[in-house]
């Protein structure tokens, strides 16, 4: 094979969240978010894991930007907890949470690397829960707050501002599944959810927009690539349903400024979407710099014949109540081939495809993969190394899907890996392991994993190993 060497300029980054990492949950003024909450709730997290201590990223942020400079990214992803900013998700600022974010900026920036950050990486305040969450329209108005708070303080400092990381998951698993806090588990206040999650990007964007006129502008969706699983009529059309409850649902108003009408056909037993007022699409659709893409897996559907037993392996968690709002006649089935330790099958092919859609149906919109990763067994060696050549080899092939992308036109930009270090992976809790850095949870230890090593390599020579 030959050398797949990327373009001068391509950026190679790392990704984390807050929630994730930083622990430190009750200190420096943070008040509680609905993860807090959730993951406090007995039955909810595997073993009862909890974000409280993390990967203590909030005591260790200068040691972990140090490892950040040694593996020679140009990037980092990073998400800002609303709860340090607004403890109670609105009123005055908490000048602490503040700080906290502002030494970060400035510390990356002395390194030489580019601040991407992300307003929502899942955790609401809870007081905001309270007074009705994401299906309340007034969330989105308290966004916007929000983001003028911190966009605001942080301004062009950073350089690629995100509104949202997978507002998919917000909406679906937070309260149709209730896989994700806050757990409820309401298809119609799903929909909501979605809606009011479009309009505070676009009412967030703008206030970008106006406050950091040199940043880019962007949001990360987790698009699903969705396969038939025959060439039957009513296999396509299970696919073009989840396609547009998964993609299109957000695809839609942020860069069409509408929703299709297909998805308002299919989910009108459910709502009559009567909470999407005049001009909200046209807000949603404030226009980007670059749109994130986040990758993992692919997803296999047919039509469900009513009858048989339903598989329902969708890959995001298992619960009595679907994700998939209005789409009871859909049936999600397992994958064959190999798949990580989040029961996820491995098809770099399907990046591919997906870079190459949005190519297709956006030509003009950059396109940056802000998360791509795995999740394995790791086993420390009693050397203290961590050989992890799954997830080298995961990561080699999904980056020679990209490759294979914008040899065929598509305007990527740079990638960023999931994740710099091992973390809470939210309803998993610390069982499943994504950092290409190991964290041993009893001394805080950071370990380079043999992917941490493989992953220097491609940044300092843009030449895939
Ligand atoms: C997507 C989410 O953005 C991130 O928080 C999560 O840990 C990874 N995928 C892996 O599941």
């Amino acid at each position: 094979m030959s050398e797949v060497v990327f373009p001068p300029g391509f950026v190679w980054g790392t990704a984390t969240a807050a929630y994730q990492i930083e622990g430190a949950a009750k200190e420096g003024g943070r008040g509680p978010s609905i993860w807090d909450t959730y993951s406090h709730t007995p039955g909810r997290t595997l073993n009862g894991d909890t974000g409280d201590v993390a990967a203590d990223h909030y005591h260790r942020w200068a040691d972990d930007l140090d490892q950040l400079a040694a593996l020679g990214v140009g990037a980092y992803r990073f998400s800002i907890a609303w709860p340090r900013v607004q403890p109670g998700g609105s009123g005055p600022v908490n000048q602490a949470g503040v700080d906290f974010y502002s030494r970060l900026v400035d510390r990356l920036l002395e390194l030489g690397i580019r601040p991407v950050a992300t307003l929502y990486h899942w955790d609401l305040p809870q007081e905001l829960e309270d007074a009705g969450g994401w299906p309340a329209r007034d969330t989105a108005a308290r966004f916007a707050d929000y983001a003028t708070a911190i966009v605001g303080a942080l301004g062009d400092r950073v350089h690629t501002w995100t509104t949202f990381n997978e507002p998919w998951c917000s909406a679906y698993l937070g309260y149709a599944s209730g896989v994700h806090a806050p757990g409820r588990t309401e298809p119609a206040a799903a929909l909501a959810a979605v809606h009011h999650l479009n309009l505070a990007h676009g009412l967030a964007g703008r206030v970008i927009r106006e406050l950091a006129p040199a940043a880019q502008l962007s949001v990360t969706l987790n698009l699903h690539v969705i396969r038939p699983a025959s060439d039957s009529a009513a296999d396509a059309d299970a696919v073009r349903r989840i396609d547009a409850l998964a993609n299109r649902a957000f695809l839609g108003p942020m860069l069409d400024g509408a929703y299709p009408a297909d998805l308002l056909a299919d989910t009108a037993g459910v709502t009559d979407w009567s909470f999407v007022r005049d001009g909200d699409e046209r807000t949603a659709a404030v226009p980007l710099d670059v749109l994130g893409v986040n990758y993992y897996s692919t997803t296999l559907v047919r039509a469900w014949d009513g009858v048989s037993t339903k598989s329902d392996s969708d890959g995001h968690g298992r619960s009595a109540h679907s994700a998939w709002v209005g789409s009871e006649q859909v049936e999600f089935l397992p994958q064959p081939g190999p798949h990580t330790a989040m029961g996820w099958n491995i098809e770099p092919v399907g990046l591919t495809e997906l870079l190459l859609r949005l190519h297709r149906e956006y030509p003009d919109l950059p396109l940056m993969i802000t998360e791509n990763g795995a999740a394995f067994p790791d086993e420390v060696s009693p050397d203290g190394a961590v050989h992890d050549d799954r997830r080298v080899d995961y990561l080699r092939r999904h980056i020679a899907a990209t490759h294979d992308a914008m040899t065929a036109g598509a305007d990527v930009r740079g990638y960023f890996v999931w994740s710099l270090l091992d973390n809470f992976e939210w309803a998993y809790g610390y069982d499943r392991r994504f950092g290409i850095i190991h964290v041993d949870y009893d001394t805080q230890q950071r370990t380079w994993k043999d992917s941490a090593h493989w992953y220097r390599t491609l940044t300092t020579t843009n030449t895939l190993p």
